[in-house]
Protein backbone atom coordinates (compact mmCIF):
# COMPACT_ATOMS: atom_id res chain seq x y z
CA UNK A 1 0.00 0.00 0.00
CA UNK A 2 1.74 3.68 -0.93
CA UNK A 3 1.34 6.50 1.23
CA UNK A 4 -1.20 7.78 -0.57
CA UNK A 5 -3.70 4.57 -0.06
CA UNK A 6 -3.04 5.10 3.73
CA UNK A 7 -4.06 8.47 3.64
CA UNK A 8 -7.03 7.56 1.38
CA UNK A 9 -7.46 4.87 4.29
CA UNK A 10 -7.04 7.29 7.36
CA UNK A 11 -9.71 9.45 5.48
CA UNK A 12 -12.39 6.78 5.38
CA UNK A 13 -12.08 6.29 9.17
CA UNK A 14 -11.41 9.99 10.29
CA UNK A 15 -14.59 10.75 11.59
CA UNK A 16 -14.86 7.47 14.18
CA UNK A 17 -12.81 7.06 17.17
CA UNK A 18 -10.13 4.91 15.39
CA UNK A 19 -9.04 7.83 13.41
CA UNK A 20 -6.53 9.30 15.52
CA UNK A 21 -5.15 5.34 16.60
CA UNK A 22 -4.70 4.04 13.17
CA UNK A 23 -1.16 2.91 12.13
CA UNK A 24 -0.24 1.64 9.05
CA UNK A 25 3.05 -0.19 7.81
CA UNK A 26 3.78 -1.77 4.52
CA UNK A 27 4.64 -4.65 6.08
CA UNK A 28 5.27 -5.67 9.36
CA UNK A 29 6.21 -9.48 10.66
CA UNK A 30 2.70 -9.90 12.39
CA UNK A 31 0.12 -7.23 13.36
CA UNK A 32 -0.79 -8.98 16.24
CA UNK A 33 2.40 -9.28 17.42
CA UNK A 34 3.12 -5.57 17.26
CA UNK A 35 -0.03 -4.47 18.47
CA UNK A 36 0.24 -6.77 21.74
CA UNK A 37 3.92 -5.60 21.94
CA UNK A 38 2.01 -1.75 21.68
CA UNK A 39 -0.35 -2.54 24.74
CA UNK A 40 1.88 -4.07 26.96
CA UNK A 41 3.45 -0.67 27.03
CA UNK A 42 0.14 0.89 27.40
CA UNK A 43 -1.17 1.68 23.73
CA UNK A 44 -4.96 2.75 24.19
CA UNK A 45 -8.06 1.19 23.82
CA UNK A 46 -8.90 1.11 20.36
CA UNK A 47 -5.30 1.49 18.61
CA UNK A 48 -5.22 -0.51 15.40
CA UNK A 49 -2.38 -2.05 13.44
CA UNK A 50 -2.98 -2.28 9.86
CA UNK A 51 -0.01 -3.61 7.08
CA UNK A 52 -0.31 -4.30 3.90
CA UNK A 53 1.23 -7.22 3.68
CA UNK A 54 3.24 -9.52 6.50
CA UNK A 55 5.83 -11.77 6.67
CA UNK A 56 4.91 -14.46 9.45
CA UNK A 57 1.36 -13.91 9.85
CA UNK A 58 -0.06 -16.18 12.02
CA UNK A 59 -3.33 -17.97 12.33
CA UNK A 60 -4.81 -20.22 14.91
CA UNK A 61 -3.52 -23.48 16.71
CA UNK A 62 0.05 -22.33 15.92
CA UNK A 63 -0.22 -22.04 12.22
CA UNK A 64 1.16 -19.48 9.93
CA UNK A 65 -1.62 -16.82 8.02
CA UNK A 66 -0.85 -16.48 4.38
CA UNK A 67 -0.55 -12.78 3.98
CA UNK A 68 0.98 -11.26 0.58
CA UNK A 69 -0.32 -7.78 -0.36
CA UNK A 70 -3.94 -7.41 -1.60
CA UNK A 71 -5.04 -9.09 1.61
CA UNK A 72 -6.50 -7.07 4.64
CA UNK A 73 -4.75 -7.76 8.12
CA UNK A 74 -5.34 -5.60 11.06
CA UNK A 75 -5.48 -6.03 14.77
CA UNK A 76 -7.10 -3.84 16.80
CA UNK A 77 -5.68 -3.52 21.17
CA UNK A 78 -8.81 -3.65 23.03
CA UNK A 79 -8.90 -3.08 26.87
CA UNK A 80 -12.56 -4.36 27.66
CA UNK A 81 -14.16 -4.33 31.16
CA UNK A 82 -14.75 -8.34 30.80
CA UNK A 83 -13.60 -10.90 32.89
CA UNK A 84 -11.33 -13.36 31.77
CA UNK A 85 -13.65 -16.05 31.14
CA UNK A 86 -15.52 -14.00 28.75
CA UNK A 87 -12.64 -14.36 26.39
CA UNK A 88 -14.82 -16.86 23.94
CA UNK A 89 -17.11 -14.05 23.81
CA UNK A 90 -14.84 -11.41 22.58
CA UNK A 91 -13.74 -14.21 19.53
CA UNK A 92 -17.34 -14.97 18.32
CA UNK A 93 -18.33 -11.14 18.49
CA UNK A 94 -15.22 -10.94 16.41
CA UNK A 95 -16.26 -13.40 13.89
CA UNK A 96 -19.72 -12.03 13.46
CA UNK A 97 -18.32 -8.28 13.15
CA UNK A 98 -15.91 -9.31 10.60
CA UNK A 99 -18.42 -11.78 8.35
CA UNK A 100 -21.41 -8.76 8.86
CA UNK A 101 -18.93 -6.17 7.44
CA UNK A 102 -18.08 -8.40 4.90
CA UNK A 103 -21.85 -9.08 3.27
CA UNK A 104 -22.44 -5.18 4.23
CA UNK A 105 -20.09 -3.75 1.62
CA UNK A 106 -19.86 -6.68 -0.99
CA UNK A 107 -22.39 -8.73 -2.21
CA UNK A 108 -21.47 -12.30 -0.79
CA UNK A 109 -22.95 -15.14 1.16
CA UNK A 110 -20.09 -15.27 4.26
CA UNK A 111 -20.35 -18.01 7.10
CA UNK A 112 -18.72 -18.86 10.22
CA UNK A 113 -16.96 -22.21 11.34
CA UNK A 114 -16.32 -22.20 15.24
CA UNK A 115 -15.20 -20.59 16.58
CA UNK A 116 -13.75 -18.22 14.13
CA UNK A 117 -12.76 -18.92 10.67
CA UNK A 118 -14.77 -16.85 7.88
CA UNK A 119 -15.96 -18.97 5.06
CA UNK A 120 -17.14 -18.50 1.43
CA UNK A 121 -18.54 -21.10 -0.65
CA UNK A 122 -17.14 -23.75 1.88
CA UNK A 123 -13.85 -22.30 1.43
CA UNK A 124 -11.63 -20.48 4.09
CA UNK A 125 -12.15 -16.39 3.47
CA UNK A 126 -10.97 -15.41 6.56
CA UNK A 127 -10.23 -15.66 10.63
CA UNK A 128 -9.82 -14.04 13.72
CA UNK A 129 -7.01 -14.56 15.90
CA UNK A 130 -8.00 -12.99 19.55
CA UNK A 131 -4.98 -12.53 22.07
CA UNK A 132 -5.56 -12.00 25.75
CA UNK A 133 -3.89 -10.91 28.38
CA UNK A 134 -5.19 -11.20 32.07
CA UNK A 135 -4.50 -9.70 35.26
CA UNK A 136 -6.94 -11.24 38.41
CA UNK A 137 -10.37 -10.98 37.99
CA UNK A 138 -10.03 -9.03 34.34
CA UNK A 139 -8.78 -9.09 31.02
CA UNK A 140 -6.02 -6.30 30.95
CA UNK A 141 -5.78 -6.17 27.19
CA UNK A 142 -7.24 -7.68 24.01
CA UNK A 143 -5.51 -7.90 20.74
CA UNK A 144 -7.81 -8.89 18.02
CA UNK A 145 -6.55 -9.95 14.72
CA UNK A 146 -8.62 -10.12 11.80
CA UNK A 147 -7.05 -11.31 8.71
CA UNK A 148 -9.77 -11.17 4.96
CA UNK A 149 -8.64 -12.88 2.11
CA UNK A 150 -9.77 -10.05 -0.34
CA UNK A 151 -7.69 -9.11 -3.46
CA UNK A 152 -5.68 -12.12 -3.97
CA UNK A 153 -5.86 -13.97 -6.68
CA UNK A 154 -6.40 -17.78 -6.59
CA UNK A 155 -3.16 -18.91 -8.16
CA UNK A 156 -1.09 -16.77 -5.91
CA UNK A 157 -2.24 -19.39 -2.69
CA UNK A 158 0.18 -21.60 -2.18
CA UNK A 159 -0.86 -24.93 -3.99
CA UNK A 160 -1.39 -26.61 -0.68
CA UNK A 161 -4.17 -23.92 0.41
CA UNK A 162 -5.61 -23.51 -2.73
CA UNK A 163 -8.39 -25.97 -2.76
CA UNK A 164 -9.48 -24.91 1.06
CA UNK A 165 -8.66 -20.87 0.55
CA UNK A 166 -10.85 -18.69 -1.16
CA UNK A 167 -10.60 -14.60 -1.88
CA UNK A 168 -13.04 -12.06 -2.38
CA UNK A 169 -11.73 -11.19 -5.54
CA UNK A 170 -11.71 -14.49 -6.73
CA UNK A 171 -15.26 -14.88 -5.34
CA UNK A 172 -16.66 -11.82 -7.23
CA UNK A 173 -14.46 -11.30 -10.40
CA UNK A 174 -12.85 -8.13 -9.67
CA UNK A 175 -11.22 -6.32 -6.97
CA UNK A 176 -12.89 -4.89 -3.87
CA UNK A 177 -12.12 -1.68 -2.12
CA UNK A 178 -10.12 -2.60 1.45
CA UNK A 179 -11.13 1.19 3.00
CA UNK A 180 -14.72 0.73 3.39
CA UNK A 181 -14.38 -2.56 4.49
CA UNK A 182 -12.04 -1.57 7.13
CA UNK A 183 -14.41 1.20 8.29
CA UNK A 184 -17.57 -1.28 8.61
CA UNK A 185 -14.85 -3.95 10.60
CA UNK A 186 -13.53 -1.44 13.30
CA UNK A 187 -17.10 0.12 13.76
CA UNK A 188 -19.39 -3.40 14.30
CA UNK A 189 -15.96 -5.05 15.90
CA UNK A 190 -16.69 -1.93 18.41
CA UNK A 191 -20.54 -2.38 18.66
CA UNK A 192 -20.26 -5.84 19.53
CA UNK A 193 -17.28 -5.38 22.16
CA UNK A 194 -19.66 -3.05 23.67
CA UNK A 195 -22.44 -5.59 23.65
CA UNK A 196 -20.04 -8.45 25.35
CA UNK A 197 -19.02 -5.18 28.18
CA UNK A 198 -22.69 -5.04 28.71
CA UNK A 199 -23.62 -8.23 29.39
CA UNK A 200 -25.15 -8.97 26.47
CA UNK A 201 -23.69 -12.31 25.18
CA UNK A 202 -26.94 -13.81 24.06
CA UNK A 203 -27.36 -11.25 21.06
CA UNK A 204 -23.87 -11.79 19.93
CA UNK A 205 -24.63 -15.79 20.09
CA UNK A 206 -27.89 -14.70 18.30
CA UNK A 207 -26.19 -13.39 15.90
CA UNK A 208 -23.28 -15.98 15.81
CA UNK A 209 -26.06 -18.69 14.81
CA UNK A 210 -27.86 -16.77 11.95
CA UNK A 211 -24.11 -17.34 10.40
CA UNK A 212 -23.25 -20.60 11.20
CA UNK A 213 -22.25 -22.54 8.36
CA UNK A 214 -21.58 -25.92 9.78
CA UNK A 215 -25.34 -26.52 10.73
CA UNK A 216 -26.72 -29.86 9.97
CA UNK A 217 -23.16 -31.42 9.29
CA UNK A 218 -21.52 -33.91 11.30
CA UNK A 219 -17.92 -33.19 12.23
CA UNK A 220 -15.12 -34.79 13.53
CA UNK A 221 -13.77 -32.82 16.66
CA UNK A 222 -9.65 -33.09 17.04
CA UNK A 223 -8.62 -32.08 20.49
CA UNK A 224 -4.75 -32.28 20.97
CA UNK A 225 -4.17 -36.69 20.09
CA UNK A 226 -7.99 -37.31 20.33
CA UNK A 227 -10.71 -37.56 17.38
CA UNK A 228 -14.35 -37.26 18.47
CA UNK A 229 -17.04 -37.78 15.25
CA UNK A 230 -20.49 -36.94 15.75
CA UNK A 231 -23.14 -34.49 14.46
CA UNK A 232 -22.73 -30.71 15.16
CA UNK A 233 -25.38 -29.27 17.42
CA UNK A 234 -24.09 -25.58 17.11
CA UNK A 235 -23.33 -23.79 19.94
CA UNK A 236 -24.35 -23.09 23.61
CA UNK A 237 -25.73 -19.76 25.02
CA UNK A 238 -21.64 -19.06 26.37
CA UNK A 239 -20.93 -19.57 22.67
CA UNK A 240 -18.75 -23.10 23.53
CA UNK A 241 -19.75 -25.76 20.65
CA UNK A 242 -21.59 -28.66 21.30
CA UNK A 243 -21.43 -32.22 19.36
CA UNK A 244 -23.30 -35.17 20.45
CA UNK A 245 -20.91 -38.39 20.20
CA UNK A 246 -21.31 -41.76 18.75
CA UNK A 247 -22.82 -42.85 22.32
CA UNK A 248 -25.29 -40.13 21.91
CA UNK A 249 -23.22 -37.89 24.86
CA UNK A 250 -23.44 -34.64 24.25
CA UNK A 251 -19.73 -33.10 24.32
CA UNK A 252 -18.94 -29.49 25.02
CA UNK A 253 -15.92 -27.92 23.97
CA UNK A 254 -14.93 -24.36 24.65
CA UNK A 255 -10.75 -24.42 24.13
CA UNK A 256 -10.33 -21.89 21.36
CA UNK A 257 -6.41 -22.48 20.61
CA UNK A 258 -6.69 -26.63 20.16
CA UNK A 259 -9.65 -27.89 18.56
CA UNK A 260 -9.81 -28.32 14.58
CA UNK A 261 -12.97 -29.08 12.98
CA UNK A 262 -13.29 -31.38 10.04
CA UNK A 263 -16.01 -31.33 8.20
CA UNK A 264 -17.72 -35.20 7.42
CA UNK A 265 -20.70 -33.83 5.41
CA UNK A 266 -24.37 -32.02 6.23
CA UNK A 267 -27.02 -34.07 7.48
CA UNK A 268 -29.23 -35.18 5.13
CA UNK A 269 -26.33 -35.65 2.20
CA UNK A 270 -26.30 -39.08 0.96
CA UNK A 271 -23.46 -40.80 0.11
CA UNK A 272 -20.15 -41.02 2.01
CA UNK A 273 -18.23 -39.22 4.90
CA UNK A 274 -15.39 -36.63 2.64
CA UNK A 275 -13.30 -35.25 4.97
C1 LIG B 1 -7.16 -18.15 11.72
O1 LIG B 1 -6.31 -19.04 11.74
O2 LIG B 1 -8.28 -18.34 11.23
C2 LIG B 1 -6.86 -16.80 12.29
C3 LIG B 1 -6.15 -15.94 11.28
C4 LIG B 1 -5.84 -14.55 11.79
C5 LIG B 1 -4.96 -13.78 10.84
C6 LIG B 1 -4.81 -12.34 11.24
S1 LIG B 1 -4.08 -11.36 9.97
C7 LIG B 1 -3.92 -10.03 11.09
C8 LIG B 1 -3.50 -10.61 12.42
N1 LIG B 1 -2.06 -10.74 12.51
C9 LIG B 1 -1.69 -12.01 12.56
O3 LIG B 1 -0.51 -12.40 12.63
N2 LIG B 1 -2.76 -12.81 12.55
C10 LIG B 1 -3.98 -12.06 12.49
Amino acid sequence: MSAMAFEETWWAIADTRFGRLLRCYNELPSTNDFAAALAREGAPDGTVILAAAQTQGRGSRGRGWFSPPGGLYLSVVLRPRLDPGAALGLTLAAGVASAEAVMACEPVEVSLKWPNDLQLAGRKLGGVLVETAAVPGRVRHAVVGIGINANIAPEAFPPELQPVATSLQEHLGRPVDLKPLLRELLERLDAANQALEQGQLAQIVERWRALDGLAGSRVTVVAGEGRIEGDYLGIDDEGALLLRDGAGEVRRFTSRSTIEILVRRSLGEGGEAAP
